[in-house]
């Protein structure tokens, strides 16, 4: 049956107690709507979201997706907010129900859910809790039939004590949806357009309300303030943490490490505490990452070692590598196979050539080092000239002294050795020794300063 997915995003959360709306915050480096979203993607192309409260800031977040936003101008409950989205429902097939700010239901559990959907019959995601205070309450017959869904605000002393709630995810026949939502009534203690009364409707008609439990709770927690948000983030980054530790890597301690988008691992790799991947980020064999780590959508080869306090952001680095401690490796950074950028060193948009040394103090920025090259400490490359930006070629086995400026557009050629110190405004020609630098002079006569009167 093909699938449709409403995602409702329109509430304020007010307990958040911020400017961004609730669904933008994020959890794992993405806001908890783009987490729904992704999960949504795995059922269909077909997804409207319901946008109400920061209507305008969560269609920008998403302005490159194709996702039919309705607005919900005023928020008069679920039932209403899913009947804004009819207009874009198709008339048959299955409609998937997710809340904006449930980010972490897994896509298994759901397809259970969207199983349970047939002409005449709908799945309902449930879960018993120890504390089921503020949740619609599901309400069986002694037989063990769903019957209806009661809203706390609305529930009975009898009816207060089921602890099976409704976690508000739903899959239903289409047309359910487009028959029933214009007959729901507000006729109740909120004064709002429940979704949950489409169960007693249901039932009435003869549809099959079938329910599914998720395999963890978590799957079914909303965020409300940022308490809950630090908690989920958690549930996550454990079962990050469980995942890599069974693909074969050794987390120093697992409760320290947060991955913020996609981590690729080959055997035995070692992170210590308190590092951060984002965005895509691979490592391969027996790569190491020392306390204190941030690495961004980057690839690492086999046995490289990243050494503690590194940065590394959008580079290609290759294999048995050394980098840091204390190295900032900026976008469109190369390292290749056996190269070392040390501590104190920020590299921007550079090749570092095959065994090619930047050991401390430097910055190598739009710059190519051949292979073998050893610059010095302190070495500068100034490629920028307030408004343009130019670049620097070191040639293979080069040597550049310590405390060099070379200044770009410039060449260091093969073999060429530069004296430390030098300011190098033109060509180095390969294998001679160039220094631009005073020469040094000791004067015999010098009169040291005296104090005067
Ligand atoms: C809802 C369910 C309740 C369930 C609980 C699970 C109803 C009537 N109740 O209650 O059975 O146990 O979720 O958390 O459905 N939203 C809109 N527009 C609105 C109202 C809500 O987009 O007019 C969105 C919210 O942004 C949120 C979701 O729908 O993502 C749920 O809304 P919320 O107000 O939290 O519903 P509850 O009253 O908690
Ligand atoms: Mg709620």
């Amino acid at each position: 049956m093909e699938v449709s997915v409403v995602v409702l995003a329109a509430g304020q959360g007010s307990r958040m107690k911020s400017a961004l709306p609730k669904v933008l915050h994020r959890l794992a480096g993405r806001p908890l709507a783009a987490h729904v979203v992704n999960t949504a993607r795995q059922f269909t192309s077909d997804i409207s979201m319901v946008v109400g409260h920061g209507a305008e800031q969560v269609r920008q977040y998403f302005a490159d997706q194709s996702i039919k936003f309705c607005e919900q101008k005023e928020q008069l409950g679920t039932g209403h907010a899913v009947a804004q989205a009819l207009p874009e429902l198709p008339k048959e097939g299955a409609v998937l129900i997710l809340y904006g700010d449930v980010p972490l239901t897994k896509k298994e559990t759901l397809e259970v859910l969207v199983s349970k959907v047939s002409k005449n019959s709908m799945g309902l995601l449930t879960v018993n809790v120890k504390d089921p205070s503020g949740y619609g309450r599901i309400v069986r017959d002694s037989g063990g039939n769903v019957q209806s869904i009661v809203e706390h605000k609305d529930a009975s002393k009898e009816e207060l004590k089921i602890d099976e709630i409704n976690s508000g995810i739903i899959a239903v026949p289409a047309w359910m949806l487009h028959e029933w939502l214009p007959k729901l009534s507000n006729n109740n203690s909120q004064g709002e357009y429940y979704l949950t009364d489409l169960i007693a409707m249901a039932v009435a008609e003869g549809v099959a309300v079938q329910t599914v439990h998720p395999v963890d709770e978590e799957e079914t927690l909303g965020v409300n303030n940022r308490v809950q948000l630090a908690q989920l983030e958690r549930w996550y980054q454990d079962q990050v943490a469980e995942c890599l530790m069974v693909a074969g890597v050794t987390l120093q301690d697992p409760s320290r490490v947060d991955v913020r988008g996609s981590l690729k691992t080959g055997q035995d790799c070692w992170i210590d505490v308190n590092c951060v991947f984002e965005g895509e980020v691979t490592l391969g064999d027996n790569v190491v990452v020392g306390s204190n780590c941030v690495i961004r959508n980057s690839t690492i080869g086999a046995g490289t070692v990243i050494e503690p306090n590194s940065v590394v952001d959008q580079a290609v680095i290759g294999s048995l590598v050394t980098i840091g401690p204390f190295a900032r490796v900026r976008p469109g950074t190369e390292m290749r196979d056996g190269s070392k950028v040390g501590n104190f060193v920020e590299t921007k948009k550079a090749v570092i050539g095959e065994g090619s040394k930047v050991n401390h103090l430097s910055y190598i920025g739009d710059t190519d080092i051949g292979h073998g090259a050893n610059i010095g400490a302190g070495t500068i490359t100034c490629n920028y000239d307030g408004v343009n930006k130019f670049k620097t070629l070191i040639g293979n086995n080069a040597f550049v002294g310590s405390n060099s400026t070379l200044v770009a557009p410039v060449n260091i050629e093969d073999g060429a050795f530069i004296g430390a110190g030098s300011v190098i405004t033109k060509k180095a020609p390969a294998d001679q020794l160039t220094v631009g630098r005073a020469r040094q002079v000791s004067l015999s006569h010098w009169q040291k300063p005296e104090k005067k009167g």
